[in-house]
């Protein structure tokens, strides 16, 4: 039985995260998704809020966990022997690859998937920026996820 770890800072999950982490639980045996717990990095939402949207969105497709540290450590801690992320454009390219490599020279191999072309030019902080401005982003992101931004960030915008 293969485990396959999808990590990541899903701040939030897009619809694009999702088709992938869906497309990944058609070919390996287990999908879990590791939300990366790091502070330093001064997400929008809590790991717990990201966790939560997560579940939400998934339908129990997979299972969601959260991690510190070595994305490598996650795997040996939950079985996973191989990591899922997805590719948008061939700008995603140089850094996933050299994630990959040197995931790989830390024992765990990386299997890509390309992005459906209609998420092609979805990100978390694009999302992000178009709900702050009162922007729709409906279809881009779960109905869950699209609730919790409107009530975290629309027209929450800096002040001058
Ligand atoms: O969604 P993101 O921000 O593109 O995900 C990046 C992530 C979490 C996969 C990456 O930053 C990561 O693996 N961080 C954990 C630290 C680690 O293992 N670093 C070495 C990997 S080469």
């Amino acid at each position: 039985m293969t485990i396959a770890l999808c990590p990541g800072s899903f701040d939030p999950a897009t619809n694009g995260h999702l088709d992938i982490i869906r497309r990944a639980s058609d070919q390996f045996e287990t999908v879990i998704v590791g939300v990366l717990h790091n502070p330093a990095k001064a997400p929008t939402f809590t790991t717990e809020e990201r966790i939560e949207m997560l579940k939400a969105s998934l339908d129990g497709i997979a299972d969601v966990i959260s991690f510190e540290g070595l994305t490598v450590d996650a795997c040996k801690t939950v079985g996973a022997t191989v990591l899922v992320r997805g590719l948008r454009t061939v700008s995603d390219f140089d850094g996933e690859e050299q994630m990959a490599q040197m995931n790989a020279r830390l024992g765990v191999d990386t299997a890509f998937f390309s992005c459906e072309p209609a998420f092609a030019f979805i990100s978390a902080s694009l999302i992000k920026e178009v709900v702050r401005y009162g922007g729709s982003v409906a279809g881009l992101v779960s109905p869950f996820v699209e609730k919790r931004l409107i009530e975290s960030l629309a027209g929450k915008t800096a002040r001058k």
